[in-house]
């Protein structure tokens, strides 16, 4: 049986850590990620073969209730984690810089039964903001994006301002290390850069769980 550990860190205001600023990291992953041709990103992101690491519906159980919940999906990509939110009965705002993936994910809800057109819309972003109106959301859910995001203590202040009281910011992404699956190493980030980072940012209770999924932690802030 799975045994699932979460540590509860408990942040106090004057925890100094060193800020590891990542300037170009952002646009490095991008740059690494645009290689492909979008189909072949659709394919990739789409791949059946995902959810078995990916354990989506492990995943979902995590975020807990989402019913009557508002979500954005911070780099929703093709909505992977968006439409089963969707399902899960929460409102879900795709935010992706690209545009494709906003089109696709349109004509996608397009082609779908009628129970995603009211959950689901899609907002363009800019690359430094999460174009997050003020207490707007209960969630922010972003997966295998956090690495792609530059200047992340003033990001992720806005993420935390469009939080409504008692909200919650929830990142997977994956650990450090060799995998056969994500990023190479050298872009992936590790948990506790992390959660040092979102400290930075002005949360201050964190849950990071490493067990749940092979390749990926998933840290939960607020
Ligand atoms: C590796 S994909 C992950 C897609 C999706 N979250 C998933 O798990 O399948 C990264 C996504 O983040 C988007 N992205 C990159 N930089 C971003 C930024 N600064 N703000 C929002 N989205 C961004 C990319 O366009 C892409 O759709």
């Amino acid at each position: 049986m799975k045994h699932i550990v979460f540590f509860t860190l408990l942040f106090t205001t004057n925890m100094a850590c060193a800020q590891h600023e990542h300037h170009g990291h952002g646009h490095d992953a991008n740059q690494h990620m645009n290689q492909r041709p979008f189909e072949e990103l659709v394919a990739h992101f789409e791949d059946p073969a995902r959810d078995e690491w990916q354990k989506p519906e492990a995943v979902i159980t995590q975020l807990g209730d989402l019913k009557g919940k508002t979500v954005m999906d911070i780099g929703s990509g093709t909505g992977y984690f968006s439409f089963r939110m969707a399902k899960a009965g929460a409102r879900v705002i795709c935010a992706d810089v690209d545009e494709r993936f906003l089109e696709y994910i349109t004509q996608k809800v397009n082609d779908s039964e009628t129970w995603a057109k009211n959950k689901i819309e899609t907002r363009k972003v800019p690359f430094d903001s999460p174009a997050l109106k003020s207490r707007e959301v209960d969630m922010v859910l972003i997966v295998d994006t956090y690495h792609h995001i530059e200047d992340r203590a003033t990001y992720f202040k806005s993420v935390r301002k469009g939080l409504k009281p008692g909200g919650k910011l929830v990142v997977i992404d994956f650990f450090k290390e060799e995998a056969p699956v994500g990023p190479p190493v050298k872009m992936k980030m590790s948990e506790e850069m992390v959660t040092t980072e979102l400290q930075k940012a002005g949360f201050e209770h964190v849950n990071i769980d490493v067990e749940t999924l092979p390749y990926q932690y998933i840290i939960t802030v607020w």
